[in-house]
């Protein structure tokens, strides 16, 4: 106990400009009317008791209740429908360590409370837990740290190709592509971007006349691959990077939605080994 006093008292000096809160994380969730949300699932998952355990330290990325209310309603109904999907989701947002930025590194898994892992970035000045902005950090309690997330933290279902592999509907043409250009291989990187275009966008791509040679299908499929992770939240206007095919991608945002090279992508999903953007284009190399 004394020396749990002692590392919190450490990161309270460690953490810049904030004054030594003596609250506890659930009292200090209970001030605060914009956690209403998070509170009150935390009571209904039974987890409320899990962080107030004696004697145990933890480190939260506390959703807002703005950040509840952008989930999808699909998602959402799905989650209040299943107490486990529930509790999985919640413990996510959970370390069980106290955890401060001075600590993080880009592109770090951190395990959870719940066993699964937990990607963290540093964009800049953004830093990103699973893919969601910290709008506000390091606020040190008695018994943990908390970070604001401006998202809910969806854990990943899988890796990215095993997420686009069980997407024929929407990601046939990708996949066949990949395959007859034997990619899929380049698929399992450690962390990793992929924007992944539409069977929609690769019909609209091949009418306006098919690739002669296996050199410029693989040119392409490669200029929609980053090496590290790159979430929308990650990102501003004017940011660039380089694909393996070594052509770059120019961002924009337009509100939280991200533009690649002049086209609109339709979301994040979160893979174990990175993040998927979906694509309504094909991103041509050769610039058309
Ligand atoms: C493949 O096709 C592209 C585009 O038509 C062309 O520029 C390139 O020289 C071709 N490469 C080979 C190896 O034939
Ligand atoms: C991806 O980046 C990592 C870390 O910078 C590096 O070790 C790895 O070789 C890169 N992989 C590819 C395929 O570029």
């Amino acid at each position: 106990m004394k020396a749990m006093r002692g590392l919190l008292l450490t990161l309270a000096v460690l953490a810049p400009a904030r004054a030594l809160d003596f609250r506890s994380i659930m009292t200090y969730l209970q001030g605060d009317p914009q956690f209403s949300v998070l509170v009150g699932l935390l009571h209904s998952a039974h987890l409320d008791v899990v962080l107030e355990a004696p004697g145990a330290i933890f480190t939260l990325f506390a959703p807002t209740n703005t950040a509840f209310q952008n989930l999808s309603p699909s998602v959402m109904s799905q989650i209040s429908a299943s107490p486990a999907l529930l509790q999985k989701v919640l413990m996510t947002h959970v370390l069980d360590s106290a955890f401060i930025s001075i600590f993080f590194k880009n592109d770090r898994l951190e395990q959870t409370l719940g066993g699964g892992r937990l990607r963290i970035n540093l964009y800049g000045h953004t830093y990103t837990a699973g893919g969601a902005a910290i709008t506000q950090g390091d606020i040190v309690l008695r018994n943990g740290v908390l970070h604001v997330v401006d998202n809910v933290i969806l854990p990943p279902e899988g890796d990215v190709l095993t997420q686009i592999l069980m997407d024929d509907a929407e990601f046939e043409d990708l996949t066949a592509a990949l395959a007859v250009t034997n990619l899929l291989d380049d698929l399992e990187l450690d962390s990793m971007t992929l924007f992944a275009p539409l069977n929609t966008a690769f019909q609209e791509y091949y009418s306006h006349g098919l690739p002669t040679n296996m050199t410029q299908v693989t040119d392409m499929l490669l200029n929609h691959v980053v090496n590290g992770t790159y979430y929308t939240a990650g990102i501003k206007t004017g940011d660039s990077v380089r694909t393996l095919s070594g052509h770059q991608l120019h961002f924009t945002k337009n509100g939280n939605k991200l533009i690649v090279n002049g086209h609109a992508t339709d979301g994040d999903i979160f893979a174990t080994n990175g993040v998927i953007h979906v694509m309504t284009a094909v991103l041509d190399p050769s610039g058309t």
